[in-house]
């Protein structure tokens, strides 16, 4: 039996709403935004986050995105299509649609299509991929001390389930001297015979500090010189905070699974994601969910066993979820991809160096994040003497700025001066902590 994809819908059962689905369309290119957005002009970059508020000064959109105004308005088209006609819509683009936004984040990855997992948050990408490796009793996965808590628990969880031992070790005694040597010997040095996974953070949130991801994963390739491909080590990446700042083709860092959410850097919908893999690291994955392909729902309509590997393409959330969320993503790579991704790196990292340079002046702070752009990106960490983190964000907030603290044990105070900043804006922030440093 030939099963394309009419045959599979009917298979399904609802190949009545195939004809009908066609009249409905599937993405088009959006909108009125795009008469009056110039992307060469920051200001109206800015414009486009038109319902963040004007009277305060963000400083804290790594966190979660506000949807710029494309994105906004695809995953309005998809909603209002969705409440139009629920059952036509969905059967129709259900299943070209996850090609459509993998073939975007592909092309913003350097990677392809058939690599790109869509997730809903960093999160779930991670759990995907460390539940999805394979790993033996007895072996290890080494990890950092700097990692975000959902990393290490995805950790903890995946070693739990396979018998593996978590080590973690600290890249650096003193974020005041870093370098990239030392958390490259580091590495080197920690991994052993029993290492399996090596599990990093690109860019940390508790402190700011960049990981040099090319070098990490060359001396990984070290490692694996002589090794059997199951006893492999294998390089993970939680790299939202690098994703959308960074003018970094992904695919030729050398890294074996990069994850991301797509709702902070990125400025996709809220509640998406992807996960990036060459397509011979899917292969060794074990599906955590019932994937929404044809290849599996075939093997499983006709009885016959499934044949083909794994493919990034069948990881994902699973079932029906958000559609309207998940659809608009390709709006927000579209958006990158007219400001600019080489600009869009300069641009952030210009407004960090002045936000470093002006702190760093300052006798009562204390700045932990790397100046300069080598070994930091979109965030920027620090201390005011004598003061504890949740009251500077707090005084910094009655001065109509938003600051965070990181949710580590440190929990230093968070800067992330982003896209929708300005330079006066940074100017006025410093000026407060200065002010508020004494
Ligand atoms: C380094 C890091 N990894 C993962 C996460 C969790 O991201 P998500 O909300 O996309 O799951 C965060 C949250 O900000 C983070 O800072």
């Amino acid at each position: 039996m030939s099963l394309d994809r009419r045959n599979f819908l009917y298979l399904a059962g609802v190949s009545a709403a195939a004809a009908a689905g066609a009249r409905l369309g599937s993405a088009a290119p959006i909108s009125t935004a795009d008469a009056v957005f110039n992307p060469m002009k920051w200001e109206s970059v800015r414009d486009q986050f038109d319902l963040l508020t004007r009277e305060q000064i963000h400083l804290s959109s790594f966190f979660i995105t506000s949807h710029p105004r494309q994105v906004r308005e695809e995953i309005e088209r998809h909603r209002a299509a969705i409440d139009a006609n629920p059952f036509e819509y969905v059967e129709h683009n259900i299943f070209s649609m996850p090609g459509k936004i993998a073939a975007s984040a592909a092309e913003y990855l350097g990677g392809k299509a058939d690599e790109v997992a869509i997730t809903n948050s960093t999160t779930m990408g991670l759990a995907h991929v460390y539940h999805g490796i394979s790993i033996k009793a007895g072996q290890e996965i080494l990890t950092t001390l700097h990692d975000h808590y959902v990393h290490h628990e995805a950790v903890r969880l995946s070693a739990e389930r396979a018998g593996a031992t978590v080590r973690k070790i600290a890249l650096f005694d003193d974020i005041a001297k870093v370098s990239e040597q030392e958390i490259v010997n580091r590495i080197a040095k920690a991994i052993t015979a029993k290492t399996r996974v090596l599990g990093v953070t690109w860019v940390h949130s508790s402190t700011g500090l960049k990981l040099p991801l090319r070098a990490i994963a060359n001396v990984v390739a070290d490692s694996n010189k002589g090794r059997a491909e199951q006893d492999r080590v294998i390089l993970v990446v939680d790299g939202v905070h690098g994703f959308g700042v960074e003018d970094e083709v992904i695919a030729e860092t050398g890294v074996d699974f990069f994850i991301a959410g797509t709702h902070k850097w990125i400025f996709g919908p809220r509640g998406t994601g992807i996960v990036w893999a060459r397509a011979e690291n899917w292969k060794a994955i074990r599906l955590l969910f019932p994937a929404t392909a044809m290849e599996p729902f075939v093997a499983w309509i006709t009885g016959k066993p499934l044949t083909q590997t794994v493919q990034g393409s069948w990881v994902g959330q699973g079932g029906f979820h958000a559609f309207e969320y998940e659809w608009a993503l390709p709006a927000a790579f579209d958006f990158h991809k007219q400001v600019g991704r080489k600009r869009i790196a300069e641009r952030i990292h210009a407004l960090n160096d002045q936000c470093k340079e002006g702190l760093a002046k300052m006798p009562k702070v204390r700045l932990y994040t790397p100046r300069g752009n080598k070994l930091s990106s979109g965030l920027i960490a620090f201390e005011v003497e004598g003061m504890k983190s949740a009251d500077v964000v707090k005084r910094l907030h009655e001065k109509k700025i938003i600051a965070s603290t990181a949710p580590y044990r440190e929990g230093y105070v968070r800067l992330a001066p982003s896209l929708m900043n300005t330079p006066e804006e940074i100017e006025t922030a410093l000026r407060e902590i200065n002010a508020l440093a004494g």
